[in-house]
């Protein structure tokens, strides 16, 4: 059969298999088919009222449980799920038959000991606390630049015009290429961290391997230049000058930033502006006290992750919770509703960037995956907040939200907001 009709095949068929057991009930089945514009967080605490390891028709198991998403994911008998695992389709073979390189399959986030850690630590140096103070100048620049393109509008879209362009910038500056096409980087990002969903349809594969395309002729130029004219302070030039390394791997650990550090980063600001929106008294003490963007950015990464889950299989057969699970079973752990464990948060549903414990949070992960990026995405919430506070301390939302088709990434596709009016547009979402 071709490879067109036998993707086309595969996905209608898993796509319907989602669709009967949701309607028959099952939570991993309504999480995985749940439309963007549905509140995940019943379903969250549907499962949590199920117990603390929920066994579903689909074969996967979850967890809303903070401390067991916490125990699986420091304990070392637990990895990744597999390449594929979670979609129907070959997402890394391309059309005309050639392998392209799979960041979400072939990068160290899913890698295990000893390549994990080999290959974390060659790029690890740019998050150190002195790899970040190195780019907090670029943050603090590539905000107010952004800032500038719009303060002479009176409505713009805060994700498409603002918060998507930070990240982007951030990271083409890590890669040596600062005067990057900032459109075209956003479109290879969203492409590829649609495959975190695992591939839903044709059209989303065939993007996926456009820009997987695109994206691996633009690195092999950029590996070919640094190779010629070594001795650069970016990524690339210190991944080259490691002869051991092969060719996927360099390229799966330089697409791996892009794809971890792009639409992650840009929903933390979509998130956190929605809720400075939705709660005077917060704006009201973020203008008084910009240093409270801190403080907003941790609570959004608790009360509204920008990523919802993540998923972990045992490598050898196991009990967790009483439950005896085969090698390999994937349990979903869903980081947004640990980050609401009414047992280690009190009141969790209310945002609230007073509280003690807000660093309790799962929103970066745990363990030896835990996001390398946590510092940097922390300073461009922030960096991002307070900026956009401070000169525009009367934004309002505009227009109704559209939320990003995904459910691993939760945030606002597009965010239209206004500087000038007394009034605001109430917030509510649409479908995207
Ligand atoms: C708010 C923004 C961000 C969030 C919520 C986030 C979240 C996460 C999570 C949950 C993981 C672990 C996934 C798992 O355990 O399966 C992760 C891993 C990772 N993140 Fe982030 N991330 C963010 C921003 C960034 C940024 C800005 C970068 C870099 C530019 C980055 C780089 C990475 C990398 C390299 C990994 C893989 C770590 C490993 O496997 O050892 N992230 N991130």
């Amino acid at each position: 059969m071709p490879s067109t009709v036998k993707n086309a095949t595969l996905l209608f068929l898993g796509r319907a298999v989602v669709r009967a057991q949701a309607l028959l009930g099952d939570p991993a089945a309504r999480l995985l088919g749940l439309s963007p514009t549905r509140d995940p967080y019943p379903v969250y605490e549907s499962v949590r009222r199920q117990g603390v390891l929920v066994k579903t028709k689909m074969g996967l198991y979850l967890t809303a449980s903070h401390e067991l998403c916490a125990r699986v994911l420091r304990d070392p008998g637990f990895g990744p799920l597999p390449a594929g695992a979670l979609s129907p389709v070959d997402s890394s073979v391309q059309l005309d038959g050639r392998r392209l390189v799979n960041p979400v399959e072939e990068s160290f986030l899913v890698r295990n000991p000893p390549d994990h850690t080999r290959l974390r630590r060659l790029v690890a140096p740019w998050f150190t606390p002195r790899g970040l103070r190195a780019q907090t100048a670029t943050v603090e620049r590539v905000v107010e630049e952004y800032l500038d393109e719009v303060a002479d509008r009176r409505t713009f879209d805060l994700v498409g015009d603002f918060a998507a362009r930070v990240p982007i910038q951030v990271i083409a500056d890590l890669l040596g290429v600062p005067g990057a096409d900032h459109a075209t980087f956003a479109r290879w990002g969203s492409a590829l961290v649609n495959a975190l969903d695992g591939v839903r349809d044709l059209r989303e594969l065939r993007a996926l391997q456009a820009a997987l395309r695109e994206f691996e002729a633009f690195l092999d130029d950029l590996i070919a230049h640094r190779r010629r004219h070594p001795g650069g302070d970016d990524v690339v030039s210190a991944l080259v000058a490691h002869d051991d390394l092969t060719r996927e791997d360099l390229i799966a650990t330089t697409e791996l930033l892009l794809v971890a550090g792009f639409e992650t980063t840009v929903n933390l600001i979509g998130n956190s502006v929605l809720a400075v929106l939705g709660h005077p008294e917060v704006r009201e003490r973020l203008l008084a006290d910009p240093g409270y963007a801190d403080a907003v950015v941790e609570e959004t990464l608790r009360h509204d992750p920008p990523v919802q889950y993540t998923v972990r299989v045992p490598f050898e057969s196991t009990e967790v919770a009483g439950i005896r699970l085969a090698k390999g079973t994937p349990v979903m752990l869903m980081l947004a509703a640990a980050n609401r464990d009414p047992s280690v948060f009190a009141d969790p549903h209310r945002f609230d960037p007073g509280r003690a414990d807000v660093r309790e949070h799962l929103a970066f992960s745990s363990g030896i995956h835990y996001c390398l990026g946590a510092g940097l995405a922390r300073m461009e919430g922030a960096a991002a907040l307070r900026g956009l506070f401070r000169r525009f301390p009367d934004l309002r939302a505009a227009g109704p939200v559209r939320r990003r088709p995904s459910r691993v990434i939760r945030g606002a596709a597009q965010l239209p907001v206004t500087t000038g009016a007394k009034k605001q547009h109430p917030i509510v979402e649409t479908i995207s």
